[in-house]
């Protein structure tokens, strides 16, 4: 989750309006365009919503879950705003039919959700809970039932705590084996069923802030050294489970991540900014997405970190760099890169104090990252099936007299994400599907319940879900499969 930046509003409007420099003349009206022919996607473009588990499931203590790092921390006194918790959430655990109800009706093809480590071994490892793997046994049967495509994530952050009190969590390589025998034994029970995993869900937010910066779980505030080598374990639990997976599956599924890369947008597509950006990206994803897409970590990454630099082995690097059927991204806002005559090419641009963002205040527009993502992963790394994991956003969503809630400006920002990813597709950069974050409303970590990024508003009193504005538009563009 890096705050990175975007510019985007003043280049649309004349030449959208078809004022070319001539200003409206007496020209011949433009041909009428058919509207189901604008901005149309194939097919067979996936359309999704996406959930984690600690931020939708609650029922904390059913069923034989134990703690996850996340129930520590959101319990201990100021780590979460208004002191917020997971404890019941939206309570998807036990109104998981009436949400999959909300997704048929949109038209949705595919839910990500995750699956909670703390609920299938409570310990971290050991003897599994079969209460607890049932859980998502009737999750998947209820979707399929529905014709929803299951994609499940293994990890999204909720670590059992035991891993932590025993072995410092992700500070030990404990922790990456253990992942991954959790990732094959859900696999063997799951993959009857489930055709995509997701291993690890975004990298730099588990690891450098939570235990660098100290604002996500488990808010440790280690030195770099540290931090370098909790990141290396993070990777390198990725290319295990990848492995378990594949072992574990009963038939052929595909296996990737769901990664927050920072996508670099050049300031302008002119071909030095667009070269700069292209080396940027690699740069600053070194310790996570380039590590995985290149089985190296680049030397430029350990040069900086110097006798900070993680060790591994070269076996690590093998697996870190092992095969993925797709890369997963989940995208919210830009980091804009120039090109620069400074040894390496390139340099940040950073946003100007009036740069516009959503209510949450890391989240700059800049719908161009759902191009640039796609574009950069096949140029760089010829990546050839790229999916959109998450993105979408939060907004001071109110309920208007008439029971309503209209989110314009969620509406806005999607719909010129829609755009940008419409662009990807026509000009053949390989993007074949998008996960809007997020179905429901949902407890998002360290801001609790205060920013709401649902399509659906839940009323936390009575944890009833009313559609927003932006989900009768979702399901328009599912419908018509185009930018509406
Ligand atoms: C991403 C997380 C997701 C959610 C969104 C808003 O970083 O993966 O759980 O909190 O941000």
């Amino acid at each position: 989750m890096q705050p990175t930046r975007r510019n985007f509003a003043t280049l649309s409007g004349a030449a959208a309006l078809g004022l070319g420099a001539r200003g409206a003349s007496s020209a011949a009206p433009p041909a009428p365009v058919n509207p189901r022919d604008y901005c149309r996607f194939p097919d067979t473009f996936l359309w999704g919503c996406a959930t984690a588990s600690y931020q939708v499931e609650g029922a904390a203590e059913e069923d034989g879950r134990k703690p996850s790092v996340w129930d520590t921390f959101s319990h201990q006194p100021g780590k979460v705003a208004k002191g917020q918790t997971g404890d019941v959430s939206v309570d998807q655990y036990h109104r998981f039919p009436q949400d999959i109800q909300l997704m048929k009706s949109l038209g949705v093809k595919a839910y990500r959700f995750s699956i909670a480590w703390p609920r299938v071994f409570p310990d971290g490892f050991g003897q599994p809970n079969e209460k607890g793997i049932a859980f998502y046994d009737r999750l998947v049967d209820a979707l399929l039932a529905a014709g929803i495509e299951p994609y499940a994530t293994l990890f999204h952050w909720d670590l059992p705590q035991a891993l932590e009190d025993k072995f410092g969590g992700w500070q030990s390589r404990e922790t990456s084996k253990y992942f991954a025998e959790y990732a094959g034994y859900a696999a063997g029970r799951l993959s009857d069923r489930v055709s995509h995993f997701f291993t690890i869900n975004e990298f730099s937010c588990f690891t450098d802030l939570g235990y660098a910066y100290g604002v996500f779980a488990p808010g440790l505030k280690l030195p770099p050294k540290q931090r370098n080598q909790v990141r290396h374990h993070a990777v390198l639990g990725h290319g295990m489970a990848l492995q378990a997976i594949r072992a574990s599956a009963h038939r052929p599924v595909q296996a990737g991540l769901a990664e927050n890369a920072t996508i670099c947008v050049p300031v302008i597509e002119t071909e030095p900014h667009i070269a700069a950006a292209r080396r940027a990206m690699r740069q600053v994803n070194a310790p996570f997405l380039t590590a995985v897409l290149e089985g190296k970590y680049m030397d430029e990454y350990l040069a900086e970190e110097g006798a900070n630099a993680p060790e591994f082995t070269p076996e690590d690097m093998r697996l870190i760099g092992g095969r993925l059927d797709f890369v997963g991204i989940n995208c919210y806002a830009p980091a804009y890169f120039r090109a620069a005559d400074n040894g390496q090419g390139f340099a940040p641009v950073p946003n100007p104090p009036s740069y516009p963002h959503m209510a949450s205040p890391w989240l700059f527009i800049g719908p161009q990252i759902l191009y640039w993502g796609p574009r950069h992963l096949k140029e760089i790394w010829n990546v050839n099936n790229v999916l959109i994991t998450e993105n979408g956003c939060s907004a001071d969503d109110k309920v208007a007299a008439d029971g309503h809630i209209y989110d314009t400006d969620r509406v806005m920002y999607l719909r010129n994400h829609f755009v940008a990813a419409h662009r990807a597709v026509t000009e053949g950069w390989p993007l074949t599907g998008y996960f809007l974050w997020s179905l429901v409303d949902n407890f998002e970590w360290a801001d609790g319940y205060t920013k709401r990024f649902g399509i659906y508003y839940v009323n936390y009193e009575t944890l009833e879900r009313t559609p927003k504005l932006s989900a009768d538009y979702y399901k328009e563009v599912i419908a018509r499969r185009s930018v509406v």
